[in-house]
């Protein structure tokens, strides 16, 4: 060390004083900027496991089937539903309908507005009159009784509200995603497709239904590149090559009449780990240099059956506080690949201009309501929403 005898015969006491307090300088700035946790990182390809760590997928069955599993859970997502629209996916006689698509709307109790929005716009049950389409709003709980009976008047009119009682904060967005899950597993099961969506979002159903029909070949423009990547080596594209990669994994994973879709803007990123960032991480939380491949949060597309296996699963996977790490961890542990679609513009957003918007299905940004219906109106009477 640098205060060490013979160093203190060539450095004056005051230097060596400055010299530590440089040094203690410096690593606090290490610290803060993360790159002390960087070293004590394990590597994401070779070391990656995450509690529960031993074979669960027979106790999932069990779960399935309605049967006790050897595995007891270690989560439940037990916030009672204060209210659950359970008629929002029954037909006449009280039984689930088979639908196309359920769009689930992570909404704060006070952003009635966007609500009403969205309930004409995209989340418009009557866009086509061949397609079932359904669509419910998310909220935890608040302490104003005023804004709760506003709630309570919304939903007597709509019947479009699932509230459960966890605080409505933005660290419980994991339960909120979770309990909308439980809510499609327990009370909207027989959908096609489910969209886990932020209200902040402008989404063309149009585009999606199309999107849903191909996973792997929409849009139009990226259906070329992928056919250019089959002709010969020297002429194929890039974004061809990495196209066919893509929609080869996806195929791999579909077995049988499963269809086991988790589409959206997949992220391939690392932890943050300096201090002053709000997704700051530490090492004893997650300790790994990578995460679990991810679709970023603001619009999650899963078929019906990975929203099934997602919801049994999640009673063996150890919370996490980010939604769509958690949801990553969940797809990662039933060996669901995401799909990336480049026409989902969450983070970086795509900012509305009405000629270029013709092949997005969702774009991050809406959070005043009359952005979202003057954008949603134009593109609608363009064809494109
Ligand atoms: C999340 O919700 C639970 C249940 O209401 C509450 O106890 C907890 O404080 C909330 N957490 C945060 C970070 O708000």
């Amino acid at each position: 060390m640098p205060c060490s005898n013979h160093l203190s015969l060539r450095w004056h006491g005051k230097r060596c004083i400055q010299l530590v307090a440089a040094t203690v300088v410096f690593l606090v700035i290490c610290d803060q900027l993360g790159v002390t946790l960087h070293i004590a990182e394990l590597d994401y390809q070779s070391e990656f496991r995450y509690p529960l760590e031993e074979d669960v997928s027979s106790s999932v069955e069990s779960l399935k089937l309605g049967l006790e599993p050897d595995i007891h859970p270690i989560n439940q997502y037990n916030y009672p539903f204060i209210s659950d629209a359970r008629r929002k996916c029954l037909d006449l006689n009280g039984n689930l309908q088979p639908l196309r698509l359920v769009y689930i709307v992570k909404s704060a109790l006070d952003h009635l507005e966007r609500r009403a929005a969205i309930r004409y716009t995209w989340g418009f049950e009557k866009r086509f009159s061949d397609v079932d389409i359904r669509r419910v709003f998310l909220v935890g709980k608040g302490s104003d009784a005023k804004v709760q009976r506003g709630i309570d008047a919304e939903n007597a009119e709509h019947g479009d509200i699932v509230q459960a009682d966890f605080a409505d904060t933005y660290y419980n967005n994991t339960i909120k995603t979770m309990m909308g899950v439980k809510w499609a597993a327990n009370y909207c099961s027989k959908a096609m497709f489910y969209a886990i969506v932020d209200d902040d979002v402008y989404i063309s159903t149009k585009n999606l239904l199309r999107f849903l029909k191909h996973p792997t070949a929409y849009p139009q423009y990226w259906k070329e590149a992928f056919f250019a990547s089959e002709q010969p080596a020297g002429k194929k594209t890039n974004v061809g090559v990495q196209r066919l990669k893509q929609v080869e994994s996806f195929l791999d994973q579909q077995s049988g009449s499963r269809n086991k879709l988790y589409a959206g803007k997949v992220m391939h990123k690392s932890p943050l780990r300096h201090k002053f960032s709000t997704w700051y991480i530490s090492v004893e939380e997650y300790p790994f240099s990578m995460w679990p491949p991810y679709v970023t949060g603001g619009a999650t597309i899963l078929s019906g059956d990975t929203m099934i296996d997602f919801y049994y699963m999640s009673h063996y996977v150890k919370h996490f506080r980010f939604d769509d790490i958690y949801l990553a961890l969940l797809a990662k542990k039933l060996g669901i690949t995401p799909l990336d679609n480049p026409e989902f513009h969450i983070y970086p957003d795509k900012p509305y201009a009405s000629n270029d918007y013709e092949y997005v299905i969702a774009a991050h940004g809406y959070s005043n309501p009359q952005l979202l219906t003057k954008a949603w109106n134009e593109q609608k009477s363009l064809g494109n929403a």
